[in-house]
Order: C-alpha cells, then sequence, then structure tokens
C-alpha cells in the first residue's frame, strides 16, 4: 500500500497550473523540515513536513522543492548530495542523480548551492507562494529577494508577491484519492490493533506506560513505525486531562483507562479513543456514563453524509448527550433549556471532529462563506465526543467526580454516507467486556 510515484507528479502538476491560472509570473517553494535538537547533540526522529511530504514523498531534511511553470525544468528539487563521511556518520541519503529518477522530478541539485539557483529562478517573477509559517524559509527567500533588488543594473528583477501557499495545498488534501484512502485505511486497521493489545494487556498494578508501549509495539509489528501524536494513556482522573501525556500513574482497580493512540502509517494518521474499565468490568455507574458518550457518538455518526456538515453531527450529539446527562441527574433542568443554553458543553470542553490526514488535526478550512464546510466524498474526519468530570466539579453528585470518558473513530465521507475506518476497535460495553475476557 503506497502512493504512486504518478501521484506525487500529479499534484504537482495541479500546482504548477494554479500557479500558471494566476495570469502572473509565480513560483512555489515549499521546504523539507529540519531535524530538531533533542538534547545537546542528539535529535528528535525526524518527521517530514506533511505538504513537502505530499508534493514529493521523500523523506530527509535540508531539502527544498520549487515549482516554476515558465522554466525549463518546471519541477526541481534540491537536496543532500551523495557523501560518503556524513552518510557513514548520520545516515543513507537518495542523492542527487537517484533524486531525479525516484522522485520524478525535472531536475535536482545541492541543496548546498540552492541560493545561487533561487537567484535564478526568483529573478523577474511576480508572485511567490510559500509557507509564511517557516521561518527559515521566509528568510531564505527574503536573502534571495534583497540581492536580487541590489542589483537592478545587472538588470535583475526581484518578486513583489508573497503569497501563503498553505491555503492551496490545504484544498488539496482536504479530499483524499483512492491510493491515500487505502492507505488511511491501512492507518486506521493498525491503531485498532493496537487497542486491541492495549485492552488485553491492561490490568490493575500495571503502568499507562506500560500500556504506551504495549501500543507502540503492535504499531511497530504491523509497519508503523511511530505513533501519529503522543500516545494519551489516561486513567481515573488523568483521562479528564485532553492532552494528557505523561503515562506515569499505575492503573487502580476500578478505574477507566482512558486511551488516545493512533499509528502513522505512510504519513497518514489514525486517531482512536476508547474508554474502559481496568479492570475488564464497568461497574454500573461507569457503564451509565459511557453508554450516554457512545450514543452520543451513534446520534452524531448517523448524521454524516456529502452535504451535511460538523455543525449538524453536533447537535445530534450535543442532544444526545443532554438527554442522557439530564436522565443520570448529572444536569438537571428543563430539556429544552439546558439544549439551548448547551450545558452539556460544561462536560465536553473540545470540539466534536477535525479533518484527520497527514496531519492528525489535518488541514483544511471548517468554514466557507461564513458556514460550514459541508462534506464531500473523500473527507476524512473523526468524530469523539467526550465527558469529562474532575474531581471538585460544582454542582455534580462525587460518585461522578474523577471519570473521563471519550470515544473517537475515523470515518470517510462516502458517495451515499460514511465509512468508518476504526469500527473494529472494541466499542460497546459488552465488546469491551467480551474482549478484555480473552
Ligand atoms: N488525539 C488528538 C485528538 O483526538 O484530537
Ligand atoms: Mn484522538
Ligand atoms: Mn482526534
Amino acid at each position: 500500500m503506497m502512493i504512486p510515484l504518478s501521484e506525487f507528479q500529479q499534484r504537482r502538476q495541479q500546482l504548477l497550473q494554479q500557479l500558471e491560472a494566476t495570469g502572473t509570473k509565480a513560483v512555489a517553494v515549499v521546504a523539507a523540515a529540519q531535524l530538531q535538537t533533542r538534547s545537546r547533540d542528539t535529535e528528535y526522529p525526524f518527521r517530514q513536513d506533511s505538504d513537502f511530504y505530499y508534493l514529493t514523498g521523500f523523506n530527509e531534511p535540508n531539502a527544498l522543492l520549487v515549482l516554476a511553470p515558465h522554466a525549463e525544468h518546471p519541477v526541481q528539487l534540491f537536496c543532500q548530495p551523495n557523501d560518503a563521511l556524513a552518510e557513514t556518520w548520520q545516515g543513507r541519503r537518495l542523492g542527487i542523480e537517484r533524486a531525479v529518477a525516484e522522485l520524478g522530478v525535472d531536475y535536482c541539485a545541492s541543496i548546498d548551492d540552492v541560493h545561487t539557483h533561487l537567484i535564478k529562478l526568483l529573478d523577474g517573477v511576480e508572485r511567490v507562494y510559500h509557507h509564511h509559517q517557516h521561518d527559515a524559509l521566509t528568510h531564505q527567500l527574503h536573502a534571495v529577494a534583497a540581492e536580487l533588488r541590489t542589483a537592478p543594473k545587472r538588470g535583475f528583477q526581484a518578486p513583489v508577491g508573497w503569497i501563503d501557499l498553505q491555503p492551496w495545498l490545504a484544498d488539496m488534501r482536504m479530499i483524499k484519492s483512492a491510493n491515500e484512502l487505502n492507505v488511511m485505511r491501512e492507518a486506521a486497521r493498525i491503531s485498532v490493533l493496537g487497542h486491541q493489545r492495549a485492552m488485553r494487556f491492561a490490568q490493575p498494578n500495571r503502568y499507562e506506560y506500560q500500556v504506551a508501549a504495549e501500543i507502540h509495539h503492535e504499531f511497530a509489528m504491523h509497519g508503523a513505525l511511530a505513533p501519529a501524536y503522543n500516545t494519551i494513556c489516561g486513567s481515573g482522573e488523568n483521562a479528564c486531562i485532553l492532552h494528557y501525556t505523561d503515562n506515569c500513574a499505575q492503573l487502580q482497580d476500578g478505574e477507566l483507562l482512558l486511551i488516545d493512540a493512533g499509528a502513522e502509517y505512510q504519513g497518514y494518521a489514525g486517531d482512536i479513543t476508547r474508554t474502559f474499565p481496568v479492570n475488564g468490568r464497568f461497574a454500573p455507574y461507569q457503564r451509565d456514563l459511557y453508554n450516554v458518550v457512545l450514543a452520543a457518538q451513534e446520534a452524531a455518526l448517523a448524521t454524516l453524509k456529502p452535504g451535511s456538515d460538523i455543525q449538524t453531527a453536533l447537535l445530534a450529539a450535543g442532544k444526545a448527550l443532554t438527554e442522557g446527562l439530564l436522565e443520570l441527574g448529572i444536569l438537571q433542568g428543563s430539556y429544552a433549556d439546558l439544549l439551548a443554553e448547551q450545558a452539556y458543553r460544561r462536560f465536553m470542553i473540545h470540539g466534536l471532529g477535525h479533518w484527520l490526514g497527514l496531519d492528525v488535526h489535518d488541514v483544511g478550512t471548517y468554514s466557507q462563506a461564513g458556514k460550514n464546510r459541508p462534506f464531500e466524498p473523500g473527507m476524512v474526519l473523526t468524530i469523539e465526543p467526550g465527558v469529562y468530570i474532575p474531581h471538585g466539579m460544582t454542582g455534580v453528585a462525587e460518585q461522578w467526580h474523577g471519570i473521563g470518558i471519550r470515544i473517537e473513530d475515523n470515518v470517510i465521507i462516502t458517495a451515499s454516507g460514511y465509512e468508518n475506518m476504526t469500527a473494529a476497535a472494541p466499542k460497546t460495553v459488552a465488546e469491551i467486556e467480551q474482549w478484555m475476557k480473552q
């Protein structure tokens, strides 16, 4: 399961066409990610910039892609040249010649010479499209422009328009191709396996970080080299910390464990949350609250189809949460009033879901012309309602304190509705208890 070279080429062609369609002389410049220092002279594992990866499939730092429709070679890559000594210390490099052959670019040269090349590529260009949030790239491009400005007598002409490239790429990445969907189904499948393993492994006295290690082991055994984001294993009240990643507590009998973990496969993210009892059996009050969140998730899922939107899904989830919380006495008052004032929002401060793709919180706008963006086939998103009641929450009976529940699945919008890619992760009370008994 791979994205074929032809698809990367197609994406670059589309951007070249968009540049041409501006009716100006325009280029796009996209930079690779840089290694980040972890401590002194060791680095974090390298993770490519998602947009750079989307356009090249190339996984090395110190690289730059230039798309210049007017140039003799419209697709140019600058990367690290082969260097026996550097490769002995730091790892293999694709190198200049193989980059042309394997990445299908028109021209490749050493990143060491990129400044000289950029002087030529940007001279006489009106607009430069690039990522404004990439400080190093912006700095580099402005240095090129400054040099062009100082030499008008040599006939140089510096660009005048600096435009953010991000919105174009966000629009392209928003609708996933058939190949991307297959890769994402695999990311989802591996993520499910991680959760299944966690449910088998968890038991009182084990540690949250040990559960996380089991999940990462399972990911690796199926070809996913890293989690797509920092794994969250929150037992007991830790589940109420939305991005809890300390994962240092010991699991206690009688507690719930919330796991939010997803595999990264071929650059694409899975993002699943399951919440289950450490000892394998829901206490009645845990089961009741769990079923409220589950009903909210099912209500939200049922709304998903082309033309609908995330707000419609949230409305359905909000109704189910209000109803359920009212029934359990966690909310008190009239259903209509509570719904109107969105009282459930006290228990779920995060959004219902987000786009999913190369980034776990993937790019793409959520509104269009002041309205919620309607779903289209090929969009991928998460649906993840939750209820969190930390200790000390006023107005809620103490029996509920210290409990956090979230249920998260990954869905594709299809022509007729949706496909839940992560449905195989045990989710109902019966499924979870059955699975944990094994
Ligand atoms: N794992 C982050 C999120 O669910 O949004
Ligand atoms: Mn998540
Ligand atoms: Mn999520």
